[in-house]
């Protein structure tokens, strides 16, 4: 049995190696020259069980790097000079040149979703997808993000995405806009977890009801993971028994 273990292990290396974590192109707050924040507010909470995915609706589209810092410059004036919140309200924001810039990061407090900031990553992908959807170098910068935070421990392994439209009571927003609900109802995480909108009984909260759903409808990846995996260790223990 104890012969297992490093060809398990070695299978596993392989496995984590493929990550998408490595691929993203990443922009801190000093590289697109965040101001400070009015106040910061540590996470104590984690791992957290969500992604609530956002557009920006405006401001619109970029594509390019000068762009899209623009954008996110708007975007923190916006929340924290219009709208006198401490600093831009997402987590991380994303543009169609690829990149994921640091809205507040992973160990900040955020204000992206009310009722759901003690549970969620919020991540907003700059533009306007009432209609088409983010492009591909988008998308794959999401989910490359996505992954990252489970490989470095901030999100669970059984996490969920919703969209901020879910997230609010019914036709609360129409963010992210169809064309990313079109894309990302189709990613393995996806939940379809809609906030009723209706007065919740006292021993509950958004993110309970949403958890409890998200249990019953998204299966844990550790029960798919042990579907892939324990052909593989009965095909080496049939090896090991037949030498
Ligand atoms: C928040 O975390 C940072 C480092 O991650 C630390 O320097 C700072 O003191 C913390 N703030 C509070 C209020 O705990
Ligand atoms: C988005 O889709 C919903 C149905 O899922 C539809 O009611 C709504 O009109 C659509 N919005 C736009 C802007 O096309
Ligand atoms: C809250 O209590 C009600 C009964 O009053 C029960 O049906 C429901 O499942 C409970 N919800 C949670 C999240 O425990």
């Amino acid at each position: 049995m104890k012969t297992i273990w490093p060809i398990y292990s070695l299978l596993l290396t392989a496995i984590n190696a493929q990550s998408l974590c490595d691929k993203a192109s990443f922009v801190d707050r000093a590289g697109w020259g965040g101001r400070e924040p009015t106040s910061i507010t540590n996470l104590t909470r984690k791992p957290f069980s969500f992604y609530v995915i956002h557009h920006s609706y405006d401001p619109p589209n970029c594509y390019d790097d000068t762009s899209c810092i623009e954008r996110v410059k708007q975007i923190q004036d916006l929340h924290q000079t219009t709208f006198g919140w401490a600093d831009v309200g997402y987590h991380f924001l994303v543009g169609e040149n690829g990149k994921v810039y640091e809205g507040r990061g992973w160990n900040r407090q955020a204000a992206h979703s009310p009722g759901w900031n003690d549970d969620a990553f919020g991540i907003c992908i700059m533009g306007d997808f009432r209609t088409a959807p983010p492009n591909e170098k988008a998308l794959n910068a999401v989910r490359s993000w996505i992954d990252c935070g489970i490989k470095h421990g901030h999100v669970k392994e059984d996490y969920y995405i919703i969209t901020h439209r879910q997230s609010q009571r019914p036709g609360y927003t129409e963010c992210p806009g169809n064309g990313t609900m079109d894309v990302v109802n189709k990613w393995p995480r996806y939940c379809s977890f809609q906030n009723p909108g209706t007065p919740l009984d006292a021993n509950e909260t958004l993110l309970s009801l949403a958890n409890n759903f998200c249990r019953k409808e998204v299966p844990s990846p550790s029960s798919a993971s042990t579907y892939f995996i324990t052909p593989v260790i009965l095909f080496f223990l049939l090896l090991i028994y037949s030498l």
